[in-house]
């Protein structure tokens, strides 16, 4: 008989199901595993003292659950729990939590390690699906059962023995998601009945995992909702998920799950852990935060967070991850660079459009709320639109170029970044912008300028205007209806270009003492043409009389 090497795995039979019209609307318990799943799924596992580091960032961001280690396994994983504990390094509020087989005499090496800690989950797991017991263990099921009560009786033992500590129980039926929903429910049962003490307050913890993902997000979320329907003392056990990323849909199929009623996740950050990893707390959390949901974890430095684990784990970040990637908060094509800075400027209107605070085009939250900095919205490519350029520029440099100015500044800004064949900084930009229009070479270079008001007409301006022409100084005198009227009289007497100055816009840059005025003013020339050229200066009619020679210089070189 020919049978597909593949198949598509049998749906939940779940016809009452409730979970596709629910939302997440409070958080779940968040426990990080990145110390145990997340280290020991790395090319170079961490050091005791990279795990003490880690440590203390997982505290400081607020998880209250972090599984520390496998304190059976090697002497250093064991050392790891006696450090934590013995050197007071564990915040009060902090459960530990420490995994281990469900074998005697590891259960007993893993209690030790827990001896003196305040607050402690002993993790157990066995693996009930039909392919680890015919194909690992060579078990039937009932002698699975006695495996999983007997270790669940052995941790009740010894933790009743630890009376100084607050120890609870966490019980994992490994790949869940590939066993009978109707075993799985037997076995759990079986050991909630052997621990005994669970409560609403104290409650066991069934941590039931997608050791592998399997099947889609929506069978998961089904098999979690069909158990919590079913567990006879639900109130007395938190449910928890437990996924790994294998078909890339953990973030998804947590969510649903949640959904489903779960109350707990348990993940990594960046996503860390066997093959694929476990599910990326990073995006789970932060997804919850862009609904307004308050997750209790503080993702406002990301940035410093994943610098620190790039660090710790040696593995670099994906440059697309959301919310910590390099690029989630980049917009390489134009358009989407126009549309996001229309919205941040009419960011003002959202609460009564949208009936919400933020609402920005292409960015579904706001950067700084995890700590990335607008400078680094945007990159300027050759694809960049003008609307891009001027963003950039407004938002790294508080320069508000004027919108008739944008073409002639894109057409540099395209070229450079053309001819280095790479995308572009803000900084790149700003300095395309001070070459070209604030302070081009050329022929003419400005002295001074003297405006003085007329003794009688104070509105009449008498102007003296000192000027190099290719290299040699020369005073020209002029008069005027005002200060740039009268500059511009004088300075033609040594210029032969027939120009005049159109309306110029003006701005302010910085504040108080240290306020720049900067200048934009078009040069109309003969032809109808249009020149820019920019000044600054403290004094608004300097900054104008600058802009008029940094255009000259631009029409000379053109
Ligand atoms: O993926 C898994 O099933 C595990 C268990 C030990 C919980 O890591
Ligand atoms: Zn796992």
């Amino acid at each position: 008989m020919s049978v597909p090497k593949y198949k598509i795995p049998e749906m939940i039979n779940l016809p009452s199901r409730q979970w596709p019209s629910k939302s997440i609307t409070t958080s779940p318990q968040w426990c990080s595993v990145d110390l145990r799943d997340g280290n020991q799924a790395l090319p170079d596992p961490m050091d005791p003292e990279q795990k003490l580091e880690y440590f203390k960032m997982l505290c400081g961001l607020g998880f209250k659950q972090i599984e520390i280690g496998f304190p059976s396994a090697s002497h250093d994983e064991f050392n790891f729990f006696r450090k934590l504990i013995e050197e007071d390094l564990i915040p009060n509020d902090v459960f530990i939590m420490g995994l281990t087989q469900s074998r005697p005499h590891l259960i007993e090496r893993t209690l030790e390690a827990f001896k003196g800690c305040k607050r402690g989950i002993v993790h157990a797991y066995i693996a009930p699906s039909d392919l680890h017991m015919r194909q690992v263990f060579g078990m039937e099921r009932e002698q699975l059962i006695e495996m999983a009560v007997a270790a669940t009786g052995q941790i009740r033992e010894l933790a009743d023995a630890m009376p100084e500590s607050d120890i609870r129980y966490q019980f994992s039926p490994e790949e869940f998601t590939d066993t009978a929903l109707e075993f799985s429910l037997e076995i759990c049962e079986k050991v909630f009945e052997t621990w005994g003490k669970a409560t609403p307050e104290a409650p066991l913890i069934m941590n039931l995992p997608a050791t592998v993902e399997r099947r889609p997000p929506n069978h998961y979320a089904d098999m979690i909702e069909w158990f919590c329907g079913n567990f006879s003392k639900r109130d007395c056990i938190s449910v928890s998920l437990h996924s790994h990323n294998d078909q890339g849909m953990a973030v998804a199929a947590t969510e649903l799950a949640l959904m489903a009623g779960a109350d707990r996740v348990e993940g990594t950050l960046f996503g860390h852990g066997e093959r694929t990893g476990n599910v990326d707390l990073v995006t789970s959390i932060n997804n919850l935060y862009s609904r307004g949901i308050d997750t209790g974890i503080d993702f406002s430095d990301l940035a410093n967070v994943a610098e620190t684990v790039e660090r710790l784990t040696g593995m670099p970040i994906y440059y697309r991850l959301p919310y910590a990637g390099e690029y989630a908060f980049t917009a390489f094509s134009g358009s989407h660079q126009d549309a996001i800075n229309k919205g941040v400027h009419k960011l003002a209107e959202a609460p009564e459009c949208f009936g919400m605070g933020w609402k920005v085009p292409y960015l579904h939250i706001d950067p700084a709320d995890v700590g990335r900095k607008f400078e680094r919205l945007i990159r300027i490519n050759s694809q960049s639109g003008k609307g891009g350029i001027a963003w950039v520029l407004e938002q790294d440099f508080g320069i508000e170029i004027p919108k008739a100015m944008q073409p002639e500044l894109g057409k540099y800004v395209q070229a450079y970044s053309e001819s280095v064949g790479r995308e572009i900084t803000g900084d790149e930009v700003h300095t395309i912008f001070q070459n070209e229009f604030v302070s081009p070479e050329g022929p003419y270079e400005l002295i001074g300028y003297w405006p003085r008001p007329d003794d009688n007409d104070p509105t009449f301006i008498h102007g003296e205007v000192k000027v190099k022409v290719d290299g040699e100084e020369k005073v020209v005198e002029a008069d005027g209806n005002g200060p740039i009227s009268a500059f511009v009289n004088a300075i033609r007497k040594v210029i032969d270009v027939d120009f005049c100055v159109d309306d110029y816009h003006e701005q302010a840059v910085g504040k108080g003492a240290d306020a720049q005025a900067l200048a934009y003013v078009p040069l109309k020339l003969a032809d109808d043409g249009v020149i820019f050229g920019v000044g600054a200066d403290s004094n608004i009619n300097q900054a104008a009389v600058r802009a008029i020679v940094a255009g000259l210089n631009r029409i000379a070189k053109k």
